[in-house]
């Protein structure tokens, strides 16, 4: 069995719980200890800590008490309620980053993951196919928090060695989990409204085009960037990373497919600002030069699977 000792934080979040269950099949249940800022493990599946990554000096006790070796830092207030306490959303995303970074520094630990996000990008960046080297100008606390954890991740990985690895995540869709105070949380909802047979309200507007990714996609990117050997990465910030890009209205049309009445109607709100700021595609040829980068399912093929599985789930 697996010699590394992992932690996850924020392992009950849209991500993390996903990643745990993968991570857990590859090294095994108890070589990956979960960690949440709440008492209930999600996943009901221990080992499982209450962690407020905050709190810096339990943090560093977990690593010491668990001979930790790898941390995935998943950890993070999202781009829509972010701007609700900016504040807040800066000391969780980018102080817990460096309290991150300095305990891997301390305690030698072998690999870092850090998520990064679609959200570093801003109104100056190339909003097709954007290349992996452009101007960052986030508009959102979320964005200028991951913008500056990349930075940071890389000037340790310079000064210090520490081995951190990070893509930036498009918008996530899976059956597993609902994300939550995210801008692209509509192509997840809409899923959910379709099988129960429900109106969707959209609060993007029709023609909002964002890249996306079906979960099994992300997770096995997250997962197969860790495993590669590390003289083959020559992106310490974070890697673009990309499978698809769509509107509500082509995700729509793609649900009609397989639940042809299913209706729409849309509703921009605060979240249209934050989208129309970041980018419609994404160039990742990097990631697939690197480490071999491909993505397995389109559009239509994430519906079908969602579909699917939700339909699984809300029988049972
Ligand atoms: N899904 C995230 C959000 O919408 C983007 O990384 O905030």
């Amino acid at each position: 069995m697996s010699k590394d000792k992992i932690l996850i934080t924020g392992a009950n979040g849209q991500l993390g719980r996903v990643l745990a269950t993968e991570l857990r099949k590859v090294h095994g249940k108890e070589n990956v200890l979960a960690t949440d800022i709440s008492t209930t493990d999600i996943l009901n599946n221990s080992p499982y800590e209450f962690l407020d990554i905050m709190n810096v000096m339990r943090l560093e006790e977990i690593v010491d008490e668990h001979q930790i070796t790898q941390i995935y830092h998943m950890a993070a207030i999202l781009s829509a309620s972010g701007e609700w306490n900016p504040m807040k959303t800066w000391k969780v995303n980018f102080d817990g980053h460096l309290s991150i970074l300095e305990i891997a520094e301390k305690f030698q630990i072998e690999k870092v993951f850090f998520p990064s996000t679609i959200a570093v990008f801003g109104t100056t960046t190339p909003r097709e196919n954007t290349p992996q080297h452009v101007p960052l100008m986030p508009s959102t606390v979320y964005g200028i928090s991951k913008s500056t954890g990349e930075l940071w991740s890389n000037y340790y990985h310079d000064r210090y060695g520490t081995d951190i690895r990070s893509v930036r995540y498009p918008g996530i869709i899976g059956y597993q989990s609902l994300p939550s105070g995210g801008t692209t949380d509509y192509a997840v909802e809409i899923y959910h409204a379709a099988i129960k047979g429900e109106e969707y309200e959209c609060f993007l507007a029709e023609d909002t085009r964002l890249p996306m990714m079906y979960m099994s996609d992300a997770i096995r990117a997250t997962i197969e960037l860790m495993q590669v050997d590390k003289e083959n990465i020559n992106i310490r910030t974070s890697y673009n990373l990309s499978a698809m890009s769509f509107t509500p209205g082509e995700i729509t049309e793609s649900i009609r497919k397989f639940i042809p009445d299913f209706k729409i109607k849309y509703k921009p709100d605060h979240r249209q600002d934050i989208a129309a700021s970041w980018t419609e595609s994404i160039d990742d040829s990097m990631a697939r030069r690197d480490w071999g980068w491909k993505e397995e399912y389109d559009l239509d093929a994430m519906t079908e699977d969602m579909i699917k599985n939700l339909r699984l789930q809300f029988d049972s």
